[in-house]
């Protein structure tokens, strides 16, 4: 189950009402029926309208939006903790939806895992006994249950706690259980709702960092739900932006952040720090002709604010970017590296410079 090629989703013109008589209405929506219409004209909500996602496997696929947008809805689609109004959930290429109870109670167990964000521990079980739990109910004998679990306590940071209990642990702490439960089970999909949002800042920068160095070695199909844009934009592979119940945007952190599709996005961009997430490749220029670049070359992928790291401790001059082949791109400077920040900064303070006007 483990294999690393599985775990693909796919969610196509996928729709959710919550009412008695949801199905009657799915025509009108489709049709265009607003959520606020069919609240006002027949007390039914639209949870999630033509969602059409696709989640490569072994990626991390972030879901961001503010509450009440419809991400828990979209989430639960996938392990079909909610049914939905219409649509598919393709999950390596069979339809969840078509599943029947015995399926799906086999697809939930060896397919998915969730880690939660009130952590859902057991309080009267133990670090250990809590993370293996899965395994037990699945019916693994105790000792490789043991062995498995000791193994992911151990890659979460929590050796030496196992025989602690809940109530003896921080937050993080707690949550690094939770992970270490749903990792045991070996599951190719991993669904994490808001999973970082109860924790303080520091422990969820942490955090963050357990997911994505565990992510090189486990390479799961992550499904990761957050209504914080830095931290969307550090995890995801991918974002989708909802709103609504509606995927507003969908691309990586340099589409979010460099050309956001409206206002509502544009609102969440406003405050992030471009420095650390817009990449040097939308910064540089065309190598010109008789540039000889100076200093060590710099990667494409590489931040705005590591490039100025690197290159402010070099010697003066245009430095090469390179891909990752080595092969040169274009060039940079401070000056660049600098004017796009300045206009970064511009644009929250809405001075009228041009970019042109600052360099
Ligand atoms: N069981 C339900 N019955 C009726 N409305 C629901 C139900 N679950 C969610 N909703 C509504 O669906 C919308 C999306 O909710 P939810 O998915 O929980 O949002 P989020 O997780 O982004 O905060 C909201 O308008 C919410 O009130
Ligand atoms: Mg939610």
């Amino acid at each position: 189950m483990a294999d690393h090629h599985f775990g693909g989703i796919k969610i196509r013109h996928l729709y959710k009402i919550f009412g008695p008589n949801a199905q009657a209405h799915v025509d009108a929506v489709k049709n265009g029926l607003t959520k606020a219409e069919l609240n006002e004209r027949y007390g039914h909500v639209l949870g999630l309208r033509d969602i059409n996602i696709e989640m490569p496997s072994g990626s991390i696929q972030v879901i961001m939006g503010l509450s009440g947008s419809g991400k828990s809805t979209l989430i639960r689609h996938i392990n079909r903790l909610i049914d939905p109004t219409a649509g598919e959930v393709l999950v390596d290429g069979v339809d969840v939806v078509k599943m029947n109870e015995q399926e799906l109670r086999t697809f939930r167990r060896h397919q998915t895992a969730m880690v939660f964000q009130k952590f859902a521990l057991l309080p009267h079980r133990n670090v250990l006994d809590n993370t293996l739990y899965g395994l037990e109910v699945q019916g693994m004998e105790r000792a490789k249950a043991v062995d498995t679990a000791m193994r992911w306590i151990e890659r979460v940071g929590l050796k030496g706690f196992e025989s602690k209990y809940p109530n003896q642990l921080s937050g993080g702490m707690q949550q690094r259980v939770g992970l270490a439960r749903a990792l045991s089970n070996d599951a190719p999909v991993l669904l994490m709702d808001e999973a970082y949002s109860a924790l303080d800042p520091l422990i969820r920068m942490d955090m963050q960092t357990v997911l994505l160095d565990l992510q090189k070695e486990i390479r799961k199909t992550v499904v990761f739900i957050t209504h914080d844009l830095d931290e969307a934009l550090r995890l995801g592979d991918q974002i989708a932006i909802l709103r609504d119940g509606e995927v507003i945007q969908q691309g990586t952190s340099q589409d979010i952040v460099l050309r956001p599709a409206d206002d509502y996005v544009a609102n969440f961009v406003k405050e992030v720090n471009r420095g650390r997430v817009v990449h040097v490749e939308a910064v540089m220029v065309p190598m010109r002709p008789g540039c000889l670049p100076v200093g060590t070359p710099i990667e494409v992928g590489t931040t705005i604010e590591d490039a100025m790291r690197m290159i402010a401790h070099g010697p003066d001059g245009d430095v090469a970017v390179v891909d990752a082949e080595g092969k040169p791109v274009g060039i940079l400077n401070l000056r660049l590296l600098a004017g796009a920040l300045v206009s970064a900064d511009r644009d929250t303070k809405q001075t009228g410079a041009s970019l042109a006007e600052v360099m």
